[in-house]
């Protein structure tokens, strides 16, 4: 008798190339992993990661923002499209669309996002720009559950990645997307089997969690 629990269904959220998503969804090919992709939508209909994910035979949605005539009907139609699909948890991956505070509420606790930074520093654009410029000497990415104001919310992961000085941005980048690939289908897969607590805002691992260790640092 198969006594495991039900794959979480998994909708992601993408804009563009969509190698997150693309981790996601050869992790979750994996017959233990707790969750399945059930569907890839974007918002910019020639995201190049739709065309990879139709060609898995997962089901794509391409809602295009600049058809909607203001944010709150698109943040609709995006809401009543994961529902359709039957969406248990949203991800994120590259999802480069401001959402409303009705929409994030929607799916509170429900929805998560990979941004490249270790949070709460270097929230929003041109992360990597701005992280050579300050010099710092370690970034990384974080895993968090979404909350209205952008890049923030109970973080789930991270990953440090060392910055050197020969670094440009486009190395950079590079390097933390690494991270990125390894951390997100890890988080992932922790948050869908509901190994976290969500307390005041601060996401602890529960106690019998045996990744509940999980640090990682890719190799450079
Ligand atoms: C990633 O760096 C992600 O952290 C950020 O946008 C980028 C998306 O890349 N939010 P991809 O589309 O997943 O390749």
């Amino acid at each position: 008798m198969n006594t495991a629990a039900p794959k979480k269904r998994v909708a992601i959220l993408i804009s563009g190339r969509g190698s997150n998503m693309m981790s996601l969804v050869q992790a979750a090919c994996a017959p233990d992993y707790p969750a399945e992709i059930v569907a890839v939508l974007s918002n910019r209909p020639k995201a190049t990661g739709l065309i990879w994910a139709r060609d898995q035979g997962i089901e794509t949605i391409s809602l295009d923002h600049q058809g909607f005539e203001s944010r709150v009907c698109f943040d609709q139609a995006l809401h009543e499209a994961l529902e359709a699909v039957g969406a248990e948890i949203v991800a994120c991956a590259g999802f480069m669309r401001l959402m409303t505070p009705k929409l994030v509420k929607r799916w509170h606790n429900r929805m998560v996002n990979i941004h490249p930074s270790l949070l709460p520093a270097f929230k929003g654009l041109n992360t990597h720009d701005r992280v050579l410029a300050a010099g710092v000497r370690i970034t990384g990415c974080t895993v968090h559950v979404v909350r209205p104001e952008m890049d923030t919310g109970p973080i789930l992961g991270q990953a440090a990645v060392p910055v050197f000085n020969s670094d440009t941005t486009e190395v950079l980048a590079e390097r933390v997307l690494t991270a990125e690939h390894r951390l997100y289908p890890q988080i992932l897969s922790l948050f869908a089997a509901e190994r976290y607590d969500i307390n005041q805002e601060v996401a602890h691992f529960k106690e019998d969690c045996a990744d509940g260790s999980i640090l990682l640092s890719p190799k450079v």
